[in-house]
């Protein structure tokens, strides 16, 4: 079969092409697909089975994220690379252990569930809104508030900032869609402007952290003590480039999920039923079942792929790998191979087993933010089964132009209320 170039986000405007990735699984599950010239990039190898991603994304001594970063594109410049490289996606252990240790104590279960009543209150309003409206871009008036308004929340960001943070944080994070950023190229220009203002903000909130809600002030008072005795604490610039890694993974990933759960209802109309009927019988305090969130994410894969890059010769699946080649991991084939799910195209809200990785496969860089998303989602599917009696389409859903992340841009419905 003839290589499909899965760098060209405009690929991605007719969906994610998951007939190719079934062929690669069975014929050619290490893939070597070569780069157009204007990449700056000479290939990569593409890892499509489970198995294999699963096992590459916990050997990070093999794949590293933190010798070229864990984007697609290749940095085009050493400055480029050392900018990716002060943020802990792109860093390996030990730099990375570090910073996740500094970091998890502001993502305790505990913290996480202080947050379901704004998850609550944010599905509730963006539903009311849509209802009473009777139509509405699902995308831009539920999903996307729901992705960001909680991260934000999570980080104190006060409501005044809310508009321009979301702003940065689409076109930091979607910059290959030009509905978000015109010029469809990288603005690290977007990225000083976000770091300086997350900079501020610690400040602010390091000099006084009592007054600041949040995981804000979780995160300055968080310390490692060595064996020495000296502290080690993340300095206002980690912070800031911690804030935005995270707000810029959370909106997307989590909107990308709701909106491709809301078409799967407008395409099975009886999916949506048999969902009613499930919280109808658990009364009036029921949520969704946690296997159709687990589900949604399998089946949406909103984060498609990571770059990782060899750091030894080695073979995989009878591929001569070099170090220093480029090696992509693809969460969306793995989360649709026929070896792990039955009949995995289909979304099945009762799935379980569901060993997928919508979230990573189990390696040091597993999603921090899982348990708040799997939240995010579950407020929002629970609202919509217990509010929306059906959805239709009110008009073409628009796919975004992006080659890392999958989904719906604009997802513009009529929902009638229950
Ligand atoms: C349905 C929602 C989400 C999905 C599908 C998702 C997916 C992912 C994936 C696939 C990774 C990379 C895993 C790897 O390389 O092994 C990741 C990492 C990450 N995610 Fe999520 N994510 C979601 C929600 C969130 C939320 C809500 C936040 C923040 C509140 C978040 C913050 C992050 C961060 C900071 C990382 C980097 C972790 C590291 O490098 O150690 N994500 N996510």
């Amino acid at each position: 079969m003839d290589r499909l170039d899965l760098m060209d986000p405009d690929l991605f405007r007719s969906g994610v092409p998951y007939d190719y990735f079934a062929w690669l699984r069975r014929h050619d599950p290490v893939a070597w697909h070569d780069e157009p010239a204007e990449t700056g990039g000479r290939g990569y190898w593409l890892v499509t089975r489970h198995d294999d991603v699963v096992a590459a994304n916990r050997d990070w001594q093999t794949y590293s994220n933190a010798l070229r970063g864990s984007s697609l594109e290749d940095p085009r410049s050493d400055e480029e690379l050392a900018f990716r490289q002060r943020i802990f996606v792109n860093q390996d252990p030990d730099d990375h252990t570090r910073t996740r240790r500094l970091v998890s104590p502001a993502f305790t279960p505990g913290r996480v569930r202080q947050f379901a009543g704004l998850a609550r209150d944010v599905a509730r309003r963006t539903v009311d809104r849509l209802l009473d409206e009777g139509r509405g871009d699902f995308h831009d008036g539920c999903a996307t508030p729901m992705g960001f308004e909680v991260p934000a929340a999570m980080f104190g960001i006060p409501a005044d900032d809310h508009d321009r943070m979301l702003e940065w944080s689409l076109m930091i994070s979607l910059a290959q869609e030009p509905e978000l950023n015109p010029s469809g190229k990288p603005r690290p220009e977007i990225q000083m402007v976000a770091v300086d203002y997350a900079r501020e903000l610690f400040a602010r909130v390091r000099r006084d952290p009592d007054a600041h809600p949040g995981i804000a002030a979780d995160l300055v008072r968080s310390e490692i003590v060595r064996p020495d005795g000296t502290v080690d604490r993340m300095t206002d610039d980690e912070l800031a480039l911690f804030v935005l890694v995270t707000v810029v993974g959370g909106v997307g990933t989590v909107a990308h999920t709701l909106s491709e759960a809301v078409s799967a209802f407008v395409e099975r109309p009886q999916l949506l039923d048999e969902l009613h009927r499930v919280l109808e019988l658990g009364g009036p305090d029921a949520e969704c079942p946690a296997t159709l969130v687990e589900e949604c994410v399998r089946w949406a894969s909103p984060a498609m792929n990571f770059r990782r890059t060899a750091t030894v010769d080695h073979e995989l699946r009878g591929q001569q790998i070099k170090a220093g080649d480029k090696v992509v991991l693809s969460f969306s084939s793995a989360n649709r191979d026929e070896r792990v799910f039955a009949d995995p195209d289909r979304l099945d809200p009762w799935r379980s087993p569901n060993d997928h990785v919508g979230f990573g496969g189990g390696g040091p860089h597993f999603c921090i933010g899982a348990q708040v998303g799997r939240m995010e989602v579950r407020s929002m599917l629970t609202e919509v089964v217990r509010r929306v009696a059906r959805f239709e389409l009110d008009g073409d859903p628009v796919r975004l132009r992006a080659n890392q992340f999958a989904g719906f841009l604009h997802y513009p419905v009529r929902a009638v209320a229950r």
